[in-house]
């Protein structure tokens, strides 16, 4: 009843009276108004005016797992939703509920332990930001999950596209040169199987202001545009993207995906500084190959570096 009350409501996009909801729903104005006061208890913005009715007001951020199921168009991805006010980590938590089916996402409000790539620590403020993870079964090789990162980082350019999103190789994504978006992608694998893989996407939504040591690099969508957003909406939109490519890439490979992904990656033609297994290579980025890997042409020679453990950095600022 509940759901029905909320969906109304959002449909509306202005009051609508208890007798009507009364009415379409067939119980009584009094359950009308223990369900919408529960909905306000579950966080729901609803201003009630006398004589007009209620209202869901339009800049109410609220995610939760029936926001993702109700209006999510996939077929696997995000079918299975669990929802934390609070956990350490949403990677750790779908490693730690691996049995779970293939698709299923783990999403938070807020993260205790939030992990980024090359053991750094990822920072939100509670409530700003989409902190999820995707629990992936793909019947490939363990070498090939790194190109997950790839196929991630361009469903959340094409769910960002209108704040300008673009991709810096391998796993973040940018927008004004500093970083809206993380990717880290783990997996449990044995020699030649991968038991599964998790895919943990960070975007900062509503975030209003950074730390000053990250005040230089991180933007958020709400700092972009001067606009706050509704999550939930920025989830449904990247679970699509990715559902999309994702099933192109477990059928062909990257090698339809690149030419796309190359159109949104900043690297091509900077100068960069990639940083690997204690090596390091400096040069201008020339290519991202059908393998996923970033092609430096050094001078004399073009040296490709795979998009597993590395990080990229322009050579005249984080770009
Ligand atoms: C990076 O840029 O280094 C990757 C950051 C990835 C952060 C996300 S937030 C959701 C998921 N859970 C984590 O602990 N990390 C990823």
């Amino acid at each position: 009843m509940k759901n029905k009350i909320l969906s109304i409501l959002k449909n509306a996009g202005g009051y609508v009276s208890g007798q009507k909801l009364s009415n379409e729903l067939n119980v009584s104005r009094t359950a009308v108004w223990k369900h919408i006061n529960s909905l306000k208890n579950d966080g729901y913005n609803i201003a009630s005016v006398t004589n007009k009715g209620y209202r869901l007001m339009p800049d109410c951020d609220i995610l939760n797992a029936n926001e993702i199921t109700e209006a999510l168009k996939t077929s696997f991805i995000g079918t299975n939703v669990i929802f934390y006010d609070t956990v350490d980590s949403t990677n750790n938590e779908a490693k730690r509920h691996s049995d779970k089916p293939d698709g299923t996402v783990f999403i938070a409000d807020m993260q205790t332990s939030g992990r980024g790539r090359l053991g750094r620590a990822w920072q939100d403020k509670k409530g700003a930001a989409v902190l999820m993870s995707i629990l992936l079964k793909p019947d490939i090789s363990p070498a090939e999950v790194s190109k997950i990162t790839l196929v991630a980082g361009l469903s959340v350019c094409r769910a960002l596209l209108d704040s300008g999103a673009r991709i810096k190789w391998p796993n973040d994504i940018v927008t004004d040169g500093k970083k809206i978006c993380g990717i880290l992608t783990e997996m449990s694998a044995e020699i030649n199987m991968v038991n599964y893989a998790v895919l943990g996407i960070g975007i900062n939504v509503n975030n209003t202001y950074f730390p000053d040591e990250l005040k230089n690099k991180a933007t958020s969508l709400y700092l972009v545009s001067g606009k706050k957003q509704r999550r939930a909406e920025v989830v449904l939109s990247v679970l699509e993207e990715f559902e999309k490519l994702y099933t192109e890439f477990l059928k062909n490979g990257l090698i339809n995906i690149m030419e796309e992904y190359k159109k949104y990656c900043v690297n091509i033609g900077k100068s960069v500084r990639a940083v690997y297994r204690n090596k390091t290579v400096t040069g201008t980025a020339v290519d991202v190959n059908c393998d996923g890997g970033l092609v430096i042409k050094t001078g004399t020679e073009n040296v490709t570096v795979s998009s597993g453990e590395v990080s990229v950095r322009g050579v005249y600022g984080y770009v």
